[in-house]
């Protein structure tokens, strides 16, 4: 039996057998031994309830909202597929994001491009495919969208990125709705960009998006933000006439990756925003708004663990370390963001922690350690350790520091597993070495 506190690091459907962890099914041991470690391998049924959590979360509103998975939390196009199935659409922000969504036949009126520095030809590839929503987050990026819709004559529906001057508890770089962030415009430029937008013919000004930050633990900042957001839209009303028919809260549910954390569930926020839509924004007489989340990590960042093998176990002293076969290239958060995980012995569940140990990669830094102080059976090399909730912003982020190759990603489905990214090989890395001789 797993802990109940430990349960909610690791994809629902998580059992032991024989002292062993399985996910969907399927044991860490048969895992590992398929695809090599590391390997990350997500829970197709763990991501479809996050998922459709999301969607049901909204059933009783009325105008609607549209589900928007943020794809940089981790885009394939076997996992961008699953999700399209459900009827989620996706947050884009790059060429090659837009690229991963269209070809896992995401409609594209689902799609919602972001950036802040949106090149031409990325605007002139959305516009082509017909997305959804382009969210405008400078006055320079008007002008220019302006200019791709009408080369192509294309109408295209905007939002603007409006930062509101929030600041919310998280880390400071995935904080973004603060006066300073490099993201979106202040209110008075936003209302001053959807006055220019609806006066032009080849855009049609939609509404306002708010993206408050990253791994949020509490509900507050939702309320917060449609407060102001509601007193924003009715002088916009007021002043220019414009109404606001779409708000799109962008995404920031955090998820839980130790036993202390305790994320508030897609039902809490949805209660949140709709409450606070019935309070503060249905007595302005303004019609409320269909409404755009772009849920992350919420979705995935719990579907997935990463599986590394123990290599050298060494008492360096005051600490004492496991090194496994990975590191910061394949899980780079610790390192960026002081970020805190949990470790596991996956093939020894029902052993119990006898000490601690900081779990090291093998790149050539000594900030390389996954963690700090991670309570373990002794372990011993040849083991496997689990590090859970890797779901967002690992693979996504990975690199191929010291020439490491990207490891496998992999989709665990009732009792099956496949492939949906396989390891990079050192010729994929040279393929691109200009200096290697054919
Ligand atoms: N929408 C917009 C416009 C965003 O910028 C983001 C995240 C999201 C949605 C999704 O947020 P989520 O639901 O995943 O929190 N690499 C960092 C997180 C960076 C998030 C960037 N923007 C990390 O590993 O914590």
């Amino acid at each position: 039996m797993l802990d109940p506190a430990l349960a909610q690091l690791l994809p629902r459907t998580c059992e032991v057998r024989d002292g062993v962890l399985h996910l969907g099914g399927v044991s860490v041991t048969e895992l590992a031994a398929t695809y090599e470690t590391p390997v990350i391998a997500y829970d197709a049924a763990d991501v479809t309830a996050a998922a459709l959590d999301w969607t049901h979360a909204f059933d009783d509103y009325s105008p609607g909202a549209m589900i928007a998975y943020a794809s940089k939390a981790f885009s394939s196009v076997g996992m961008l597929r699953l999700l399209g199935d459900l009827g989620i659409g996706a947050d884009v922000a790059s060429r090659g994001e837009l690229e991963s969504a269209l070809r896992a036949g995401i409609d594209p009126r689902r799609i919602v491009v972001h950036g802040n520095n949106k090149s031409r030809s990325e605007l002139e590839a959305a516009v082509a495919a017909g997305v959804g929503l382009i969210v405008v987050d400078a006055a320079d990026e008007l002008e220019l969208l302006t200019e791709v819709a009408a080369a192509a004559s294309r109408p295209q529906s905007i939002l603007v990125r409006l930062n509101p001057d929030i600041v919310v508890e998280t880390h400071h770089y995935i904080n973004t709705a603060h006066a300073g962030s490099k993201f979106g415009v202040p209110g008075d430029m936003a209302t001053e960009l959807l006055r220019r937008a609806a006066q032009s013919p080849w855009l049609l000004p939609r509404g306002v998006h708010v993206h408050l930050g990253s791994q949020l633990l509490d509900v507050a900042p939702w309320a917060e933000v449609l407060t102001w957001l509601a007193a924003w839209a009715l002088q916009l009303r007021d002043d220019h006439g414009i109404a606001i028919d779409v708000l799109d809260l962008g995404g920031g549910l955090g998820i839980a990756y130790t036993e202390q954390d305790t994320p508030p569930a897609p039902a809490d926020i949805a209660r949140t925003i709709t409450d606070t839509l019935a309070h503060a924004w249905a007595p302005t007489g303004l019609p409320l708004p269909a409404l755009v989340l772009e849920p992350g990590r919420s979705i995935v960042g719990r579907a997935a663990m990463t599986i590394y093998t123990v290599g050298v176990v060494k008492d360096a002293g005051e600490i004492r370390y496991v090194n496994v076969d990975g590191g910061m290239s394949d899980n780079p958060r610790p390192v960026l963001y002081q970020a805190t995980y949990r470790a596991l012995l996956g093939a020894r569940m029902d052993d119990a922690p006898d000490g601690t140990w900081w779990v090291a990669g093998v790149h050539c830094e000594s900030g390389d350690v996954l963690i700090e102080d991670a309570a373990l059976p002794t372990p011993r090399a040849g083991d496997l350790l689990v590090v859970p909730a890797t779901g967002a912003y690992a693979a996504s982020m990975a690199s191929t520091y010291n020439l490491v190759p990207r490891c496998a990603v992999v989709l665990v489905e009732d009792g099956a597993h496949r492939l949906l990214l396989r390891r990079e090989t050192l010729d994929d890395l040279f393929a691109r070495d200009a200096g290697v001789t054919p």
